[in-house]
């Protein structure tokens, strides 16, 4: 086992781990207090001891200890078990022990075969061409020896026989991404090249960036394999000396090149690191995160999608996916939603990068990155482009391709930011009829991005499940396992009250056996939903059984939480939609609104009481 997952589940007390977070208060077999994961003035955050869960019947996030500290730090599972491990003492895996030795190693090898290339850049005669290359593009010695940056000659066997006779093995040496297998053996992967060493945050050697002094010689950069210790996605160059700014300057700016690092660092802007030429991911995010969540992306025009060139929707995707490319203008919102980022766009002049900009004009440079946007303006503005926003079929249609961006995000208060923020960049003030349809198109439109997302199938496992899933799930668990509750859900909320598809055809086939368990699974003709609702049912089966006494509310509860979490939302949109419309031009429509979120919030007020009266948690 690689983490001592049971281990720590075994010995950590979650109630000791809440309650540092939260004042818990004792009532009956739960504890329960105000959930530290979203506002609120009544607790509904309940930690359950004996079976050592906690859930939050208001945003319905919940689970073990170990997802109370991913949540709460926002880390990775294996972040947030080593942390445990840590506080509570407990020792790591004798594998897991041997794994970090055997990285250790790795990482001495590429610390020694830095300092060689080091004196080799220095020293050697074959390195007067590398020296006055770098003299030449203005990189200076102080860089020079920041950066440790070295030269590897261009016989096949100089760190070989280096670190050979200083004790390291071969296969140690393969293992580091030093060598490749040849066919008389193993030798150099570097040679000829200019090194630039690659640490990460706390200035480890993980591998090496080597550059070619000739334009001829493909690749440019011929980097260090995927090694135990060398993820380019995780990584970021540059890190190690940009700790300190990063924490000061409260920004991190994230270039692609090893040349721009060093540039900028040559220039006292010492917050600016790379990611390498590779697109950026979550993990990259994560390393700096709790240095700074201000990101500034410095793209290059033809990355980032000039106005000029961008032509359609496909083509500004492309540019994101730049970005990210793993998908959507999406994911990055949810990044900046969950982690609570900043993240901007500062698009240089056209032709130049980073480095150049820098030599030029360091004001330049600084005022470039000062009119960075951020990122959805930035997004929003490439894709409505192709839009002619005078009109209002123009502006429709802008709306319904911007729409299933703002309305994946889970979190409803980022969700409502955004949308002003669509209205904003769209100039949608007075076009009524067009948010109008926005705000309609939000249910429909969530649900075809979440079936995008996954292909259609299942939501999996592995995915980040937001709050607005784990609702669903868990009534529509209850629903699967108690089939004689399924009236008492269906006066409460309708099929639509579902906005993940699959399980609102999951719902309406539960509703359509009339709540006979056999007929259950025969008329379904959809694969998914079958699974899912034998996966539901599974899940649910291995709790303790909810007793018959309890049954009825608990299934009402649940079915309140999620009518009122829908109509909460659409509340704060008509909300917004009145603060936006300038009632005052259009007397008719304000009035319809006003009539509208007078009709919600009696409902919400409907949906609390019930609440209320219906809670069955038994408090003293
Ligand atoms: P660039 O082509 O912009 O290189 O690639 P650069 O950093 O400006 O290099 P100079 O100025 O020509 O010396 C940006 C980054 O993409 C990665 C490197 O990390 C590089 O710094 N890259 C690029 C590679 O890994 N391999 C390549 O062949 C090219
Ligand atoms: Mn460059």
């Amino acid at each position: 086992m690689p983490l001592p997952v049971e281990d720590v589940k075994a010995q950590v007390s979650l109630v000791d781990i809440v309650n540092a977070a939260v004042r818990l208060q004792q009532s009956g077999r739960y504890l329960k207090g105000l959930c530290p994961f979203h506002e609120e003035k009544t607790p509904s955050f309940f930690v359950f001891p004996e079976r050592g869960t906690w859930r939050c019947f208001g945003c319905g996030r919940g689970g073990d200890v170990i997802s109370f500290v991913m949540e709460r730090e926002k880390s990775s599972f294996v972040e947030a078990v080593e942390s445990l491990a840590r506080d509570a003492g407990i020792a790591l895996s004798r594998q897991e022990e041997r794994k970090r030795s055997r990285n250790q190693v790795l990482a001495q090898i590429n610390l020694e075969a830095a300092q060689l290339y080091q004196r080799l850049l220095n020293e050697s005669q074959e390195a007067e061409p590398a020296r006055r290359y770098l003299a030449a593009r203005g990189i200076d010695k102080e860089s020079i020896a920041r950066f440790m940056l070295g030269f590897a000659p261009s016989r096949f066997d100089t760190v070989r026989t280096h670190l050979l006779q200083i004790g390291f093995s071969l296969e140690d040496l393969l293992a580091a991404g030093l060598l490749t297998e040849g066919n008389r053996g193993p030798y150099d992967r570097f040679r000829g090249r200019i090194m630039f060493p690659i640490r990460d945050a706390r200035g480890r050697f993980c591998g090496f960036g080597a550059r070619t002094l000739s334009a001829e010689i493909q690749p440019k950069y011929l980097n260090s394999p995927q090694t135990p210790i060398f993820d380019k996605s995780a990584l970021l160059y540059g890190l190690d000396l940009a700790h300190q700014s990063l924490r000061e300057r409260k920004r991190c700016i994230i270039v692609e090149g090893y040349t721009d690092v060093m540039m900028a660092h040559q220039h006292g802007e010492t917050n600016v690191v790379a990611s390498m030429g590779t697109a950026l991911t979550e993990k990259h995010v994560q390393a700096v995160k709790g240095l700074t969540t201000n990101l500034v992306l410095a793209l290059d025009p033809d990355a980032a999608g000039s106005a000029a060139t961008l032509r359609g929707l496909e083509v500004a995707r492309r540019a994101f996916d730049r970005v990210d490319t793993q998908v959507s203008v999406g994911d990055i919102m949810r990044l900046e939603s969950t982690l609570a980022a900043d993240i901007r766009i500062a698009v240089l002049p056209e032709g130049k990068d980073p480095d150049e900009v820098l030599r030029e004009d360091v004001a330049a440079w600084l005022s470039c990155i000062d009119k960075a946007v951020p990122f959805v303006d930035y997004a929003f503005r490439q894709i409505a482009q192709q839009y002619d926003l005078g009109s209002t079929g123009g502006k429709r249609a802008a709306v319904q391709a911007l729409a299933p961006l703002i309305t994946d995000i889970s979190d409803p208060v980022a969700r409502q930011q955004y949308l002003k923020r669509l209205a904003q960049v769209l100039d949608l003030g007075i076009q009524s009829e067009v948010l109008m349809n926005l705000m309609h198109a939000r249910r429909p439109t969530r649900q075809a991005a979440q079936f995008r997302g996954n292909g259609g199938a299942e939501p999996s496992q592995s995915e980040p499940e937001d709050a607005v899933d784990k609702l669903e799930q868990y009534l529509l668990g209850l629903l699967v396992v108690h089939p004689r509750a399924h009236k008492l859900a269906a006066d409460v909320i309708d099929a639509d009250d579902f906005h993940h598809p699959l399980y609102r055809q999951a719902y309406e086939h539960l509703l359509a056996a009339r709540g006979s368990k056999v007929d259950l699974l025969d008329g379904l003709e959809e694969e998914n939903v079958r699974e899912l609702i034998d996966r539901l049912g599974g899940e649910r089966n291995q709790e303790p059984k909810i007793n018959d006494e309890y049954l009825p509310p608990t299934v009402v509860v649940a079915a309140l939480r999620l009518k009122q979490r829908n109509v909460q939302a659409e509340y704060e949109d008509l909300q917004l939609l009145l603060a936006n419309e300038r009632p005052n031009e259009n007397k008719h429509l304000g009035s319809q609104i006003r009539q509208e979120i007078r009709m919600s919030g009696e409902q919400l007020r409907q949906i609390n009481l019930a609440l209320k009266q219906t809670s069955f948690i038994r408090t003293a």
